[in-house]
């Protein structure tokens, strides 16, 4: 990635949970999985609806609006009523702090 930006500490996105944050002007998820970490857009691609309102269970994020589903390991459309994929971003962590790439 040509820039890496800071989005807080690990610890700030609650464990197997998703937080909305914006990160360079942009609208992101942050999902925390088995202690892993992931970001994607947070707009849904089907509708205008926010991921981190929505549920997640295990590496899946369901839509709040039309419970369509994604895996957040690779933005991958799961599920109708999506036919389009979400942009997920590349995570670099150091000394507890999460940094998306751009
Ligand atoms: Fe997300 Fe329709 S807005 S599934």
């Amino acid at each position: 990635s040509e820039q890496w930006l800071d989005a807080g500490t690990v610890d700030e996105i609650p464990a197997d949970d998703v937080v909305g944050l914006a990160v360079g002007g942009k609208d992101l998820a942050l999902y925390r999985v088995d202690g892993e970490v992931f970001a994607t857009d947070n707009i849904c691609t089907h509708g205008h609806a926010r991921l981190c309102d929505g549920f997640l269970d295990g590496h899946e994020i369901e839509c709040p609006l039309h419970q369509g589903k994604f895996d957040i390991r690779n933005g991958k459309a799961m599920c109708a009523p999506l036919t389009e994929d979400v942009k997920t971003y590349p995570i670099r962590i150091e000394d507890g702090r999460v940094f998306v790439g751009f």
